[in-house]
């Protein structure tokens, strides 16, 4: 008696599958009022009274599973493949950052403002005067070797507006139209175009540009950047020199970072120094539990040269030498940057490789 029940009951689940599948559910049709399931239910009328009590236990689980397949449906829907279903998160729009030079670059002009230096640029591609020759390297001098420099091909235009050899200001490009132009081999092409632009101390210039020269390997690549700085007033002396310099060190390296200055030679400062820093490692001292620190060897890491700015450069950007004094340094950014605590890069040309891998790191 109970079958014509059961196989109605099957074909009911059945069919609800089949909707289910194609994503078409219309609850009502099978759980509504006049639904499906109710026009089964009604069918217990014909059931002899004895077999009723079965009849009504497997009516009740025919509900049971109708509704168990509805709402496992509602939670988990089946999309179509050929539909689009709105309701996904969408993927996040993957997001780079600045190049690590480029960082670096920011964070040594916030070290800077902050003592009231002024960010300056200059051109990359400059007159020969700028580069070489307003910084008391005259045409020729044997100094110039030391920077392998880059010329760059342009007519030349020498001895068509006045020209006198002997005189340097007569020899300036701005004023003649003429001399040899090359790409920077050092920012120091800034000090003379800085004491020009604002023709009277104070200044306190800081430029960090690109730098040209032609060398390449681990330490060294045929573009890379220094920055530079500039201070003339009255009574400068070394003194505000190395305060600039343990200011830096520590603002960049940490506070327990120091600076060290060693006698060299530059034609445009005098005196001229090397700039070293302690090592973050050893403390300065170059030993790491009593054997040789591996990063510095020595305690102190050099990082660019500096000194009391000669005469005759003040004497090219016009100002007096008898009146005004000061001090200028210049460094490699990359250098720099790589001595920073926690950085162990062994080849700075990695910085230019373009490898999306490397340059993700920082
Ligand atoms: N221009 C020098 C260099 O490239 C560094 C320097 C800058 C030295 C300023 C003294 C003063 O090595």
């Amino acid at each position: 008696m109970l079958d014509p029940i059961q196989s109605e009951a099957n074909q009911i689940i059945k069919q609800l599958e089949t909707d289910l599948e194609k994503g078409n559910l219309d609850q009502t049709k099978y759980l509504g009022k006049r639904g499906l399931f109710r026009k089964l239910a009604q069918k217990i009328k014909d059931v002899p009274p004895e077999k009723r009590q079965q009849a009504g236990k497997l009516i009740n689980q025919v509900k049971k599973t109708l509704e168990t397949k509805v709402r496992q449906h509602l939670k988990t829907p089946s999309i179509p493949t050929n539909s689009i279903d709105l309701t996904t998160p969408g993927e996040k729009p993957k997001v780079g950052h600045l190049h690590p030079i480029s960082q670096a670059i920011e964070e040594i002009s916030r070290i800077f403002e902050r003592i009231g230096f002024i960010r300056v640029r200059y051109p990359e591609v400059d007159w020969d005067w700028y580069v070489f020759e307003s910084l008391n390297m005259p045409p020729n001098h044997p100094a110039r070797d030391e920077w392998e420099t880059f010329f760059v091909d342009r007519p030349d235009t020498t001895g068509e507006i006045e020209y006198d050899e002997r005189d340097p200001r007569k020899r300036h490009p701005s004023l003649i139209g003429g001399g040899k132009l090359v790409l920077t081999t050092h920012t120091s092409n800034s000090q003379v175009r800085e004491m020009e632009r604002l023709k009277k101390p104070p200044i306190r210039m800081i430029n960090i540009a690109r730098c040209y020269r032609r060398q390449q390997d681990a330490t060294h690549t045929q573009m890379f950047h220094q920055f530079e700085g500039l201070v003339i007033d009255k009574n400068i002396t070394i003194q505000d020199l190395k305060g600039t310099l343990n200011y830096f060190a520590k603002k960049f390296y940490g506070p327990e970072v120091k600076s060290r200055i060693r006698p060299f030679h530059f034609r445009f400062t005098e005196p001229s120094f090397e700039v070293d820093f302690s090592c973050h490692i050893c403390g300065g001292t170059g030993k790491v539990n009593g054997k040789k620190c591996k990063l510095c060897k020595s305690g102190w890491h050099e990082v660019g040269g500096a000194g009391m700015v000669h005469p005759n450069v003040l004497k090219a950007g016009g100002i007096d030498p008898d009146k005004y004094t000061g001090f200028a340094f210049g460094w490699g950014v990359e250098r720099t940057y790589t001595l920073k605590p926690g950085l162990n890069i062994d080849d700075i040309r990695q910085f230019y490789g373009n490898k999306v891998e490397f340059l993700k790191q920082f």
